[in-house]
């Protein structure tokens, strides 16, 4: 553990201490990103990972994907879910334990991120579906490891370290990833940006996953669908709390450079609400 001081090396140790991803992880992680692969490689994969098939076939079943017939084989569940969301199952099943400790360092009680992090990705791949933009088909993946760089920081800087920063940006009413870069020279989006690297993810990923707080500022629709996400999956638990809650004006603004109004939000936060109640009760 160091104090403020946070040193590339030290990032870099953390990361490579982090359980490494399953094998069918990364297979599916290189056929996402080779735009040579098909389908039949994603199912070549599945077919020899027990648990991964039956997700699959589970997710192919539900409402959201489900047709006439009930999909008992593999390879029609790939082709009915697509490699994106394959992926995105493979990685909700691998990132679960991880993202669902207690860090109290950024007052988050065990499942708190995890519930956020899939909360994430859900909302992440309904903006992208409802804003019909090309090129976020990693959107939920995205969404889902978007905060990964917190476990790295819980890892290689003291808890009271962070515990100050918490503090600080309590009271100065600003946002930690501000305060972290003040203390640190980088925020836990910057590092996430990092793991992603570090784990093989393709480059838009891994934009998009540091671009998820400012100052990365930039047009890219994939790094704005996932800062979008991060905020609609803070909104949707104000909304379940209250549903007349009103939308945040950064929300708003995010969701408007997708071209989505505030009013189509309220919908949108009912199919989140739902698909993270389906996505909860498979994990029982
Ligand atoms: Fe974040
Ligand atoms: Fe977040």
């Amino acid at each position: 553990m160091v104090g403020t001081v946070l040193e590339p090396k030290n990032v870099l140790d953390t990361i490579q201490r982090l359980d490494p991803l399953p094998m069918s992880v990364k297979r599916l992680l290189g056929i996402f990103g080779s735009p040579d692969s098909g389908l039949d490689e994603v199912v070549e994969v599945v077919r020899f990972d027990p648990i991964l098939s039956s997700d699959v076939l589970q997710k192919s079943n539900t409402p959201m994907y489900a047709g006439r017939h009930t999909i008992l084989d593999v390879t029609h569940a790939v082709s009915r879910l697509g490699a994106s969301e394959v992926l995105n199952i493979a990685m909700a099943r691998t990132m679960r334990s991880r993202l669902a400790v207690a860090l109290p360092q950024f007052g988050l009680d065990a499942n708190q991120l995890w519930f956020h992090s899939l909360t994430t990705s859900i909302a992440a791949e309904r903006l992208a579906r409802v804003s019909k933009r090309p090129g976020l088909a990693g959107a939920s993946i995205a969404g889902l490891i978007h905060d990964v760089g917190k476990l790295v920081l819980a890892g290689c800087v003291s808890a009271s370290t962070l515990m100050r920063i918490r503090d600080r940006a309590n009271s100065e009413g600003r946002p930690m990833h501000e305060i972290e870069t003040e203390e640190f020279g980088m925020h836990h989006g910057e590092i996430g940006g990092t793991v992603a690297r570090c784990w093989g993810f393709p480059l838009a990923l891994q934009v998009a996953i540091v671009g998820h707080h400012p100052p990365h500022n930039s047009d890219d629709l994939l790094s704005i669908t996932v800062r979008a996400a991060n905020r609609v999956a803070h909104e949707v638990g104000h909304y379940c709390q209250n549903p007349d809650h009103e939308i945040g004006a950064q929300t708003a603004t995010l969701v408007g450079q997708l071209g989505l109004r505030s009013r189509d939000l309220e919908p949108l936060f009912d199919g989140i609400v739902e698909a993270l109640e389906s996505a909860l009760s498979s994990y029982h």
